[in-house]
């Protein structure tokens, strides 16, 4: 891969505003902002950070090819890698403030309550896209297989939705508008698939 200014200059703008967040939160944490229930805080904020840069990374193909971004290509493991950041520091916060550490309740806790299940699902499916996002993994696999994997990265988006809409008691506006957007991305490919079936001669 090579990386021209412009390239380094949008590795950059993806590092900022992959990192700012995280610093916003550790920043407001340290000047003791974080509300009444700060645990409760940052496992949500953390959540739905996954879930923004999971939708980016799907959005990357669509946008390429609609509007001529290819320069999006070369940031899709980058972007892909923060939703697996914010993920796993999720993961961690609820293991050791909602589950105080006590491992052993992880297992329980699934039984028990539905989302959490749908979340650790995802999350699981999360850790084999991140280990094969280098360029070694890639070249193992093979392109098409590769492909064929990080194709459940919507499989990762749905699993999040679902669990946000498990979560949420009243309000579903947020849930509705992720799921909503994904639902856009989804149609997308569907319109993708059918119109390259359309042109290959039978
Ligand atoms: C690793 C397994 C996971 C566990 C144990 C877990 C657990 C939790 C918990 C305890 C909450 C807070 C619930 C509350 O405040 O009542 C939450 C919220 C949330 N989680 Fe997860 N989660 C997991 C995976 C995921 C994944 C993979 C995603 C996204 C891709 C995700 C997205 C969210 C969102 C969007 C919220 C709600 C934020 C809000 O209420 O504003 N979670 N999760």
């Amino acid at each position: 891969m090579t990386f021209t200014a412009d390239s380094r200059f949008h590795t950059q703008l993806i590092w900022f505003n992959g990192l700012l967040p995280a610093a916003l939160v550790l920043f407001d944490g340290w000047r003791g902002a974080l509300g009444a229930n700060p645990v409760e805080f940052v496992t949500r904020c953390s959540g739905v950070l996954s879930l923004i840069f999971l939708i980016i990374t799907l959005a990357v193909t669509p946008l390429r090819k609609m509007y001529g971004w290819n320069w999006l290509l070369k940031q899709r493991r980058l972007i892909g890698l923060f939703a697996f950041y914010y993920g796993t520091a999720h993961l961690i916060t609820y293991l050791a403030f909602d589950r105080e550490g006590q491992l052993s309740t992880v297992a329980a806790d699934v039984l028990k309550r539905p989302f959490i299940a749908i979340g650790m699902f995802s999350f699981l499916l999360m850790v084999p896209l991140a280990i094969t996002s280098t360029n070694r993994m890639i070249k193992r696999l093979g392109g098409k297989r590769w492909a064929m994997l990080h194709r459940l990265t919507y499989v990762v988006a749905i699993g999040g939705v679902w669990h946000y809409f498990l979560i949420v008691k009243s309000d579903i506006t947020f849930p509705a508008l992720f799921a909503l957007w994904l639902l856009v991305l989804l149609g997308w490919r569907v319109v993708a698939a059918l119109k390259k079936a359309a042109k290959v001669p039978q």
